[in-house]
């Protein structure tokens, strides 16, 4: 009904316009008083949490790409090596695992066949399981060793938005949490970091105060065959995640590729006015990435491409190579994925709406995939 969707057309508009009070509620009680992470919930004692010499995550979709993101935290946080794979396929390949490995199972719905299998599987290699999940007492969870829950409140919409974000909050605080418990020699970055999630919820806020211009985009392309998403770095999945909605909701061909492989391959698909958009690091902290995708970009319009350009506040070298330029706030580079998601939601969504499809409802797909 329209009061269940709180005077939104669609869930996933009223799940969108959410994530600053789910990504709120998922750090809500987790970061105490003098900045330090306080995640006593997760019953895995320190002591073992210092043994773990490797992390794995397992998941699937969204979720994967969550941990992606995870991926890039935990080993610059951690120093441990972290490996993230699709459920579907861990198990089948023997992986090596022992009681050294923490596994991360992230999943929205804890019922996902394919990320259970793979959890049940590593628990019998003897490894610690930590899910990360946002259904209270759902299978994956009580099947784990312990679980960090996010807090984004139920999802309805197919497509996952706010479990997205919150799966990146609660990632971040596992690795932050990691990097503080076995100490490292980010300590002053992991302090500062936690003291910019604490104001990250502002910035989704802000973010989502500026979309109309996007959907006024997204309208535009509503009749396009194919849209592709670069990024680098941490902007990578995020490109693979604004592909995967575009998939599912405007059932569009679309592709999220590294930058850095455009040259091996993709550079050969553009052609005029195809559209392309491009997720860009922050020129501050590692500006060698920035540099390279701002050419990245260049060559890509030389070619025709029509560039929509994700870029933070006050980053002037992308103005002359961006068709269309949507602004983000400037955010820690590990942390610009809750911000440079929020867009590629809202695009997905209009386009979807734009060509006549069923937002909450895509065709062929269940909210949770409960069989392999
Ligand atoms: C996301 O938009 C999808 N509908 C899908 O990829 C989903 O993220 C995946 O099936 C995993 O679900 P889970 O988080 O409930 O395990």
């Amino acid at each position: 009904s329209a009061a269940e969707k709180g005077g939104y057309d669609y869930f996933m508009l009223k799940e969108i316009a959410e994530q600053p009070k789910a990504v709120a509620d998922t750090l809500l009680g987790r970061i105490d008083g003098s900045g330090s992470l306080t995640l006593d919930e997760v019953r895995i004692p320190p002591r073992v949490l210092r043994e773990i010499d490797k992390v794995v995550i397992v998941a699937c979709g969204t979720a994967f790409h969550a941990g992606m993101i995870a991926k890039y935290a935990i080993e610059h946080w951690t120093r441990l090596p972290c490996e993230v794979e699709l459920a579907s396929e861990f198990r089948y390949r023997d992986p090596i695992l022992d009681a050294q490995t923490l596994v991360i199972a992230i999943s929205q719905s804890g019922e996902t066949m394919d990320t259970l299998m793979a959890l049940r599987h590593a628990r019998e290699q003897g490894s610690k399981v930590l899910a990360i999940c946002n259904t209270n007492g759902s299978t994956i969870p009580r099947e784990s060793d312990a679980v960090l829950y996010t807090h984004a409140g139920p999802e309805v919409a197919v497509a996952s938005t706010k479990a997205f974000l919150t799966q990146l909050v609660a990632c971040y605080l596992v690795a932050l949490y990691l990097g503080q418990v076995r100490g490292t020699k980010w300590g002053d970055e992991i302090r500062a970091v936690i003291r910019d999630l604490s104001s990250i919820a502002g910035a989704v806020d802000q973010v989502l105060g500026t979309m109309e211009p996007v959907r006024e985009l997204a309208r535009t392309l509503a009749s396009k065959k194919t849209v592709l998403f670069l990024g680098r770095h941490v902007g990578y999945p995020v490109a693979l995640e604004g592909a995967l909605k575009l998939k599912e909701l405007a059932y569009m061909h679309a592709e999220g590729f590294a930058a850095g492989e455009l040259k091996h391959g993709p550079i050969a698909l553009i052609e005029e006015d195809l559209p392309v958009v491009v997720v860009v690091p922050s020129p501050r902290g590692r500006s060698v990435l920035h540099d390279k995708i701002v050419s990245n970009i260049q060559e890509i319009r030389a070619r025709g491409a029509r560039t929509i350009v994700i870029a933070e506040e006050g980053d002037e070298a992308v103005v002359p190579y961006a068709d269309h330029l949507v602004r983000i706030p400037a955010t820690p580079t590990l942390l610009q994925p809750l911000v440079a998601t929020v867009p590629l939601q809202v695009f997905a969504c209009e386009l979807a709406t734009a060509r006549g499809n069923e937002v909450d409802q895509p065709r062929n797909l269940a909210k949770s995939v409960t069989v392999e």
